[in-house]
């Protein structure tokens, strides 16, 4: 074997034994650089008589063509190799079962707004909504609460820094009650309505919640009476507990806002409840002034409201006994429901 010949072999042999792209440049540099040994050759032609320049001249480019080719070769090969173990990394088992994606559910009180909001709308009700933020007029004085009332202590309600424009520090509603006046103020009667939303109260225990909700249910018109919120609130518990086997009771209360005032207790028929009479809502024929506050003449528009807690609806409903598992965020609690 010439030197040539060896010079082609040694080459191939380098390249091959390279193991990545880095290692063939270097491969590479030895051979075809500014140093490497066939450039050298090339250089040490100028030297050679011109007989023989031809001669060897062809020789040179023919092993040079040839180590050139190795190392296209190589390099394709080591790409490939590459690209081949890049897809063997990514490769997809598609054999595996699905990771799924996390579902969201419907928080069990959610379900319920929902469902009081439907039963209320099937019967005509509309459905507003109203600020969390409260005035003082509207959520004590509209309602005819008087200055010393206890609600407005501040061991019972979160006030706000901030005034309205009486000058007295705003407050998170401590019930749904303001809706009835604001949206009085802005409709004409028959005014028949529900608004449910959050509510707050320096309260805690295992039936109440700081934050907890509730349902305003209000009718006025120039005939409404303590007989339609009978009627109106029956059918509303049996359609949301989806059973006939149910007794309803009103026992007297008192709110500033409404004369008569009631508590309206449940009892059911069968069922682990069976025969316990359960607190459901407050309720009334509305106060006078209160109508006078809505901008209505009390002679004429007479009506009902009431108030119901949507948590104490759910508990019923579901047979939970403690109102705090709703706010703990437990997965295991929550996706019982969904
Ligand atoms: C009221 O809030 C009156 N505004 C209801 C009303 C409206 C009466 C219209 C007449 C006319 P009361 O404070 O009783 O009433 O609350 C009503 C319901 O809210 C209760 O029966 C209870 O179910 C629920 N509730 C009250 N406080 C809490 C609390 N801290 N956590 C959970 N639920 C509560
Ligand atoms: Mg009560």
């Amino acid at each position: 074997m010439n030197s040539l010949e060896q010079l082609v072999t040694d080459a191939q042999a380098d390249f091959l034994a390279a193991a990545d792209a880095a290692a063939l440049e270097n491969a590479k540099a030895k051979y075809l650089g500014k140093t490497g040994q066939i450039t050298e050759l090339m250089k040490g032609m100028g030297k050679l008589p011109p007989e023989e320049k031809r001669a060897q001249g062809a020789l040179i480019n023919a092993a040079k063509v040839q180590i050139e080719n190795a190392l296209g070769a190589r390099r394709e090969a080591q790409a490939e190799a590459q690209m081949q173990a890049r897809l063997n990394f990514e490769a997809i088992d598609v054999t595996l079962p699905g990771r799924g994606r996390g579902k969201g559910g419907i928080h069990p009180v959610m379900r319920t707004w929902e469902r009081v909001e439907e039963i209320f709308r099937s019967i005509g009700f509309d459905v507003a909504d109203g600020p969390e933020i409260e005035t003082d007029w509207y959520c004590f004085t509209a309602l005819n609460s008087p200055e010393n009332h206890p609600a407005r202590s501040m061991q019972d309600t979160f006030y706000i820094d901030g005034k309205d424009s009486d000058g007295k520090p705003l407050l998170l509603r401590t019930h749904t009650s303001p809706m009835q006046v604001r949206y009085a103020r802005m409709h004409q009667p028959p005014i028949k309505v529900i608004a449910p939303g959050r509510t707050y109260r320096v309260d805690s225990d295992a039936t109440h919640s700081p934050m907890f909700h509730q349902v305003e249910g209000l009718w006025i018109a120039e005939d409404i009476s303590f007989a339609d919120l009978k009627g109106i609130y029956l059918n509303f518990v049996k359609t949301f507990f989806e059973t006939d086997d149910l007794q309803i009771r009103f026992r007297p209360s008192y709110f500033p806002f409404t004369e008569p005032s009631a508590e309206i207790d449940i009892a059911f028929g069968s069922g682990p409840l069976k025969g316990r009479w359960l607190e459901v809502s407050g309720a009334g024929q509305v106060h006078p002034t209160v109508v006078r506050n809505y901008g209505l003449d009390p002679e004429k528009y007479v009506g009902f409201a009431f108030g119901s807690g949507l948590e104490r609806l759910t508990m019923l409903r579901y047979g939970i006994n403690d109102l705090r598992l709703f706010y703990e965020g437990d997965l295991r609690f929550l996706k019982q429901f969904n």
